[in-house]
């Protein structure tokens, strides 16, 4: 495979300017052995469990180099357990989301997952930031929010930091605090997103941010796409959905079953939408009966985070435990139109490179 580079690349030692953002184990390993790198998201583990899952990114990829991501939210309550929580969630909302669970037929959760045993509170992501602080992972990334301490603590480790924004006002308040690395993240991307779609944010926040290295994030699926955003002064990408539908992802604790895959695949450009439904803050998933209930006129507006996800937890558990059609869904960003077969992280990661390299070529016979 012909190698592209740029100076974030050999910065961290990649054969091919490609992050990927995963939940799966098995799939950061795999992006990270594909000569990319991946990045584990630890947004739904318990800090006691993060050692143990960067163990087994490293069990996998020796020494080469691997990423974490992080959210750190701000206005998180501290005083506040799930249970006094879930005591004070307003019974209009709570009668909302039973109806929701008969109208579907959707049985009980019997398991615990993030969703209904968690809550995002700041003494939660400091146990999360500790276990990075305590461990060998080579770079971080903030998610949703961040604190100059946290990126203090994380540099003073030798970490190399970065954060995702989705407008330009994000990168105002960050830009004194040493980050190495920017992730500009648009609209069409599938989680946590923004408004401003790729093709103008990317160049916007390479304008603005002087020599700090940009990754584009947001509908990337394709290696053009790849090519446009390197043109565009990116010196990278950061992709998320399209490791979905991987032979990797089909395994282990965050496994696509063959329901959810089939959407994927059946995905086009225009099924996806934007929810608060899920977390309180609006998220692109693939759009879902789940996309339309909270659409409807009937239905109450959202909580904030993190209280819409305690409202939410059993219910969503339920749906993903049971694979409950048509409530059935996953983040997912309109680059979903790419995910059409089953393949391996590293055939995907050669066919994005293959393509990446005709789109260079294609655009560098324009130039006269
Ligand atoms: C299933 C899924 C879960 C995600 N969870 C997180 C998360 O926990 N933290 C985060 O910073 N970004 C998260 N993202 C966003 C990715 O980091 C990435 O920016 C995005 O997927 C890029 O756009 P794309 O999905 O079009 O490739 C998630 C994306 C997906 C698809």
């Amino acid at each position: 495979m012909a190698k592209i580079a740029t100076r974030f690349t050999e910065r961290l030692g990649l054969e091919v300017p490609i992050l990927g953002f995963s939940h799966s184990v098995d799939v950061t390993a795999a992006i990270t052995k594909a000569g990319g790198m991946g990045v584990y998201g630890i947004a739904h583990d318990a800090p006691d469990k993060i050692p143990g899952k960067i163990a087994a990114v490293r069990e996998q990829i020796g020494g080469q180099p691997f990423a974490i991501d992080i959210m750190i939210p701000k206005g998180m309550p501290e005083a506040e357990t799930l249970e006094s929580v879930r005591a004070n969630l307003p019974p209009d909302h709570v009668k909302y989301v039973d109806s929701l669970a008969e109208k579907y037929q959707v049985p009980a959760a019997t398991k615990k997952t993030f969703f209904n045993s968690i809550l995002r509170t700041p003494s939660y992501f400091e146990g999360q930031l500790q276990a990075l602080l305590n461990s060998d992972v080579d770079v971080v990334a903030f998610g949703i929010g961040l604190t100059a301490d946290a990126v203090n603590r994380l540099k003073a480790e030798g970490k190399v930091v970065g954060a995702l924004i989705g407008n330009p006002r994000h990168f105002k308040a960050y830009q004194n605090i040493g980050l190495d690395f920017i992730v500009a993240q648009g609209s069409e991307a599938g989680g946590h997103t923004g408004t401003i779609g790729t093709m103008v944010l990317v160049p916007e926040i390479v304008q603005i941010v002087g020599d700090l290295p940009v990754l584009a994030a947001g509908g990337i699926g394709h290696g053009s796409q790849i090519a446009a955003a390197l043109a565009m002064g990116a010196q990278g990408v950061w992709l998320g959905t399209t490791w979905l539908s991987t032979e990797e992802h089909a395994r282990g604790d965050h496994a696509i079953g063959d329901k959810l895959r089939d959407k994927l695949f059946t995905a086009g450009s225009g099924d996806t939408g934007i929810t608060h439904g899920s977390s309180g803050k609006p998220q692109r998933q693939i759009r879902s009966a789940w996309t339309e209930e909270w659409a409807a006129p009937t239905a109450p507006r959202p909580l904030p985070m993190p209280y819409q996800h305690t409202l939410v937890g059993d219910l969503l558990t339920s749906i993903d435990e049971h694979e409950v059609d048509p409530m059935l869904h996953t983040p997912a960003g309109q680059g979903v139109t790419w995910s059409k077969e089953r393949q391996s992280v590293a055939q995907v990661i050669k066919t994005l490179s293959e393509q990446t390299l005709e789109g260079l070529e294609r655009a560098r016979k324009l130039a006269r």
